[in-house]
């Protein structure tokens, strides 16, 4: 999972620790195959450049709305 000079905490929507998800791999590989099937025919575009920071909580997310179009 980790890539580069990543740190094993740099990237925890798993959580981390001996409570950590247990379906993690699972859910990685699930993700990879919906995304993979939803933008097999479409092409995405986000209009307005998409955000401008982030937003780190309980798991890291844009630090407001984002519009994006589908394109056949
Ligand atoms: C996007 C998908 C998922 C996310 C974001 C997620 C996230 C999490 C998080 C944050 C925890 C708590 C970790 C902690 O307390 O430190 C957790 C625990 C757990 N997850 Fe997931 N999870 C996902 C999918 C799954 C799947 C697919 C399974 C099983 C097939 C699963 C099974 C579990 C179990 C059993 C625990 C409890 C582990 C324990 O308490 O020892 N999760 N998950």
């Amino acid at each position: 999972m980790l890539r580069g000079e990543r740190t094993p905490d740099a990237f925890m929507p798993f959580g981390l620790g001996p409570r950590m998800c247990i379906g993690n791999n699972l859910a990685l590989m699930e993700a990879g195959l919906i995304a993979a099937l939803l933008l097999r025919d479409v092409r995405v575009t986000v209009p307005d450049g998409g955000p401008t920071g982030l937003h780190a909580g309980v798991t890291l997310r844009p630090d407001g709305p984002v519009t994006a179009m589908f394109h056949r």
